[in-house]
């Protein structure tokens, strides 16, 4: 079959096989990748429209007991300057945030022992209290179902946890101690519980196959996310990786491409590390099927120290020159920022 009919078809049915997929990751060329985007754009604006949401990323804590092998803030590097804010910092960080219109908080953080489950259940319940028409996102990690359900209770709304790549293989290989399935039972626990669940993986990671990238996208498909984060693997200095090449530009897009044709109502971000490969990557992720930005809250004095990859824009801008550098650059891809919630479409009737 031809690439273009196999794109056809997928447009179609939302669905293809392993082999089908990666006869498209293999054979595909400049015209068709066109075609492909041309179709994950025309699915985006079907279902919504020519929006990209915005949400406020707050990056609270950059301590982190676990060793992912690709992360610059991983427990074992000695050389990140560790911190945590305070709840009256991250307080003070929503009160910006909602000044400028955000209605979305992103709370993410490295697995922190200091945030027991009671200080996670009292930061939850202080922000809805102050803003209760904002949805609050999770992003700290693999948990159990009691602990979820607990910050679920206290009012948090989405918990966003990439399965980083679906290879179990390559999943061992960058990750000493976390364990695949658990990694994939936290997913499954968390839609359980009834969260907006987000998803996602690097593209370019060491020793990725396109075969693994296929396993991304069928466990996308399994799964059924609400959010999918997809961005390429940028090396850290300070880890194992620091010499590798990282995921490249065109074959993150083309990911996040075939990821709308998927999941055609899915929420995806054109994410900080694609903005970071190159200075129009987000814009291209946006025109390519990604609605959503993620625009940095966090106070100047800490963006620095949460480095996930070398290179990452937005270290030194404040929350305020963030949000209109973010609102021109969807303006300049043809596109409307849109400040609400941004609740996935299936969601908005239940809320
Ligand atoms: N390159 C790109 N993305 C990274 N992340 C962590 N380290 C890197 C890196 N070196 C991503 C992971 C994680 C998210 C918060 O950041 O996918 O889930
Ligand atoms: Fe942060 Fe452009 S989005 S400065």
């Amino acid at each position: 079959m031809q690439i273009v009919n196999l794109i056809d078809k997928l447009y179609k049915n939302n669905d293809l096989d392993y082999g089908e997929i990666l006869f498209i990751l293999t054979h595909m060329e400049k015209e068709e990748k066109n075609y492909l985007i041309q179709k994950s754009n025309e699915t985006r604006m079907k279902v919504y429209g020519n929006k990209v949401y915005m949400r406020g990323l707050i990056e609270f804590t950059n301590y982190c007991k676990i060793d992912c092998k690709y992360c610059g803030i991983n427990g074992r590097n000695k050389n990140v300057e560790r911190y945590r804010l305070s709840l009256e910092d991250i307080l003070k960080c929503c009160d910006i945030g909602y000044k400028l219109g955000y209605r979305t908080f992103v709370l993410q953080g490295g697995e922190d022992p200091y945030n027991s489950d009671d200080r996670i259940v009292n930061m939850v319940t202080e922000i809805k209290n102050r803003y209760p028409d904002t949805a609050i996102t999770l992003s700290i990690g693999e948990k159990s179902y009691e602990s979820y359900e607990k910050y679920y209770k206290a009012g948090a709304d989405r918990y966003l946890l990439r399965h980083e790549t679906a290879s179990r293989e390559l999943f061992e290989r960058i990750h000493i101690h976390s364990d695949y399935d658990n990694r994939l039972k936290c997913l499954w626990d968390l839609k359980k519980i009834g969260y907006q669940v987000g998803t996602g993986f690097m593209v370019g990671i060491p020793t990725q196959t396109k075969e693994d990238l296929v396993k991304d996208l069928l466990l996308l498909k399994k799964l059924a996310p609400e959010m999918v984060g997809i961005g390429p693997f940028i090396p850290h200095k300070d880890t194992v990786y620091r010499n590798e090449t990282g995921g490249s530009l065109e074959d993150t897009i083309t990911m996040i491409a075939l990821t709308r044709l998927f999941l055609p109502n899915a929420l995806l971000p054109a994410t900080t590390a694609l903005g970071s490969i190159q200075p129009f990557g987000r814009e291209q992720g946006i025109k390519a099927g990604a609605n959503v930005v993620m625009p940095n809250l966090s106070p100047t004095s800490v963006r620095e120290k949460y480095s996930l990859y070398n290179g990452k824009i937005c270290t030194g801008d404040e929350a305020a020159e963030c949000r209109s550098c973010i609102e021109n650059r969807i303006a300049s891809a043809g596109f409307t920022m849109d400040m609400s919630r941004g609740d996935h479409i299936q969601w908005r009737s239940k809320i």
